[in-house]
């Protein structure tokens, strides 16, 4: 019994594995019930009584070496076991709640996504405007009443410096610096001195539209204009044109579509008319291509601008402007599926 002890002292001692099933077969094989340490143990008492001591420590010795010996094995595959079952240890701990965009954005974005396709490019201008090019360079005349203390912010010590009223100033900011043709969709804030209501807030967004080039026609204005109305709210929908008046477009009209509430059959949305107002729009007046550094003569524009507020309402109906503002969660979440 002796010598069979030292000898499986010897092969412990060597044992060797080269992976985490090796390992748990060495146990199976010296340390589990059916083992042959085990085994040995089971033999011990068949061992005559003079020698028990000395085979007793002999045993205890293999035992606690096998134990030693496989937990060392096992230290050493501890790392490489974690890469095989695919382990992500940079993974931060707790799930990661998702943001969604916000309503606004994805019209935005949808609005954007149409005009490009149609080849428009993006082009962006700043907030914090400068009177000339809200105002003075789209042919407002020095008394118009847009200018009025009552709808834009100014700064008082700046009285030059203003937050931009509409879109139409990144016109001019892209008319300045680019000769046609000029095809471009600008996105933005702004702002305007209102009281807050459910109708009404001190800051809403725009989509402004410019395309100027050779031989550009109202019938081309038309056009892409139904071609939008009709991919953003459905193959069926009709388009009106009613005239109007801007001071940087001539002929101006007020664009009106079939509304998508009630189909044009007339609900508390449309005032049961069946069609709601969505945008204003117009040939750009050649004084504007001038003021802007562009030859009228030569060219021609169109120009449109848009409520993103407005087209949300449509397609969201939400009935409270401040809704899109005050950030409650309950009401952003509600957009999570068309995200
Ligand atoms: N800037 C106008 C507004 O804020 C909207 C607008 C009307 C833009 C007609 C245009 C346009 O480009 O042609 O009410």
């Amino acid at each position: 019994m002796l010598k069979k002890i030292d000898a499986m002292l010897a092969e412990v001692e060597n044992l060797e594995a080269h992976s985490a099933e090796d390992i748990e077969a060495l146990r199976i094989k010296y340390l589990s019930k059916k083992g042959s340490i085990t085994a040995l143990m089971a033999d011990f008492r068949n061992v005559p009584a003079d020698q028990k001591k000395n085979v007793g420590i002999k045993i205890n010795e293999l035992k606690n070496l096998a134990l030693e010996k496989i937990n060392s094995l096992k230290a050493q595959f501890n790392t490489s076991d974690s890469d095989s079952i695919d382990l992500d240890i940079t993974r931060t701990a707790y799930p990661i709640q998702l943001g969604t965009r916000h309503p606004l954005t994805l019209i935005k974005n949808e609005i954007v996504d149409i005009f490009s396709r149609l080849g428009f490019s993006l082009a962006e201008g700043p907030e914090i405007e400068d009177d000339w090019h809200v105002f003075g360079a789209m042919n407002f005349a020095e008394d118009h009443p847009a200018r009025d203390m009552q709808d834009t912010f100014f700064i008082q010590s700046h009285p030059d410096i203003i937050l931009r009223t509409h879109t139409s100033s990144v016109q001019s900011r892209v008319m300045e610096h680019t000769q046609p043709p000029i095809r471009i969709i600008c996105p933005g804030r702004v702002y305007r001195n209102e009281a807050i209501s459910a109708r009404a807030h001190c800051f809403f967004h725009q989509v402004e539209g410019l395309y100027v080039d050779e031989n550009v026609s109202f019938t081309d204005l038309k056009q892409v204009l139904l071609l939008f109305a009709r991919e953003m709210f459905g193959e069926g929908t009709q388009i009106r044109l009613r005239p109007s008046y801007f001071p940087f477009t001539e002929p101006s009209a007020e664009m009106d579509i079939s509304c998508n509430i009630c189909g044009g059959k007339g609900c508390a949305f449309c005032k049961h008319t069946g069609w709601v107002e969505i945008l204003g729009c117009g040939m750009v007046d050649p004084a504007v291509l001038e003021l802007n550094g562009i030859d009228s003569k030569k060219y021609k524009g169109y120009a449109f601008g848009m409520g993103v507020e407005r087209i949300a309402n449509l397609k969201y109906q939400v009935k409270d402007l401040r809704m899109f503002s005050e950030n409650d969660l309950r009401f952003l979440k509600e957009f999570e599926a068309a995200n």
